[in-house]
């Protein structure tokens, strides 16, 4: 037996989903794509979705929707406070734009931000801050939207690893001024590749479709506020208003996140089985810190970083994870400010300790929505060995 990351979730109703657009030989993106989004932003109780071809396009088109604002946008120099530990592509676009980035530490426990560390990150020059839920964990969102509010910035929830999660009962990606999404291969729901961007601002949503489809008004609404309509259709029809992209998904992913939306409670809940039973296998074994649920979690995989206080090491426990066929990988991206890229960045830390830590001596196992009893034994069974 062997314990792999990622497991697929797509069944007969998939395979169906996908044969039903082959079928109508209409592959770019079209009713699947705008049903997936209207379904996909009614579930979490929000007004509007754009859905792109990546969680990283809807961080990309997110950022550059808040720079296309009329009122309030973001520009090139102000700063953006962000988490050490992070995937890259959170980090791109802000940079992409100009923005400067603050890098604020971890809390080791719950991975996501040291709140007391944020508090004192925020200075006047501070426009935004971007929160991530690491691997289903959510935020301490009441404390974050508080800070923004008193402080006037803005929050861009990038939930691209937390879909489902709740934070006194309300679901991350949903708090932000824009949220971002993910529906990668291993993330709680497929399209295989694929993102949304969440909002109930209708100009940021107007600009998000425009900008994921080449900065055109192609499929801009009647009385869309970022445009003004002219009467001659020749040039309507071809008008581009913003430098934008082509990240648009296509209708085979559309159908399978309407099929898979459908699941999400479901898929959601088998994680947190599983969740409970590591989390029982694991709280009391002092060689390792679990990752410590803050509100209902959707437990994208399962965190563990050798303590300070054993005298194991991570090669050690590797060896034993090699010996048991069971796959490991760095938690999230690590501690952005390790990898050789941040040279180009333009950034201030002010500190990462944790996140260094956490980099240097942490590792997530995979969680999926399947039975992962076994798997977890043979897990316990590895690391009891060492
Ligand atoms: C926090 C975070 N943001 C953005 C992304 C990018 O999403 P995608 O892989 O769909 O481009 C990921 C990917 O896992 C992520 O974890």
């Amino acid at each position: 037996m062997s314990y792999e990351l990622a497991y697929s979730t797509f069944g007969e109703e998939e395979k169906q989903a996908m044969h039903a657009v082959i079928e109508s030989d209409m592959f770019s993106m079209g009713k699947n794509v705008k049903e997936f989004e209207q379904q996909f932003a009614s579930f979490f109780g929000k007004k509007y979705a754009v859905m792109v071809n990546s969680g990283s396009s809807a961080n990309l088109i997110a950022v550059a929707a808040l720079f296309h604002r009329a009122e309030n946008a973001l520009k090139a120099g102000d700063e953006v406070i962000v988490p050490c530990i992070s995937w890259a592509t959170t980090f791109y676009p802000l940079h992409q734009y100009g923005l400067k980035l603050k890098f604020v530490d971890i809390d080791l426990k719950t991975l996501n931000y040291d709140v007391d560390e944020l508090k004192k990150a925020i200075s006047p020059n501070t426009k935004m801050i971007v929160t991530v839920s690491v691997l289903g964990n959510p935020c301490h969102f009441d404390e974050i939207n508080a800070l923004c509010e008193q402080n006037k910035i803005i929050l861009f929830d990038d939930n691209c690893e937390s879909m489902g999660a709740k934070y006194n009962g309300k679901y991350t990606g949903t708090s932000g001024l824009v949220n971002t999404f993910s529906t990668f291969f291993s993330h709680h729901i497929s399209t295989m590749e694929g993102g949304l961007v969440v909002t109930d601002d209708y100009e940021i949503y107007c600009l998000a479709k425009s900008l994921r489809n080449h900065g055109w008004t192609r499929d801009q609404d009647e009385g869309s506020p970022i445009y003004e309509k002219k009467d001659d259709d020749f040039f309507e029809a071809y008008r581009f208003i913003l430098p934008g992209y082509n990240v648009r998904p296509g209708e085979l992913q559309g159908a399978l996140g309407l099929t898979q939306i459908k699941k999400l409670p479901r898929l959601i809940d088998q994680r947190r089985k599983n969740a409970a039973y590591f989390v029982d296998k694991f709280k009391d074994d002092k060689r390792f810190i679990i990752q410590h649920e803050v509100g209902e979690s959707s437990w994208f995989s399962f965190t563990m970083i050798v303590s300070k206080e054993t005298e194991i090491t991570r090669n050690q426990v590797f060896s034993a994870l090699d010996k048991h066929e069971i796959k490991y990988r760095i938690i999230t991206g690590g501690n952005f400010l390790e990898h050789d890229v941040i040279k180009y960045i333009n950034h201030e830390v002010t500190k990462s300790d944790n996140a260094s830590y956490a980099h240097n001596n942490g590792f997530f196992v995979g969680n999926a929505p399947i039975d992962l009893t076994e798997s977890i034994d043979l897990l316990c069974e590895a690391l009891h060995a060492i």
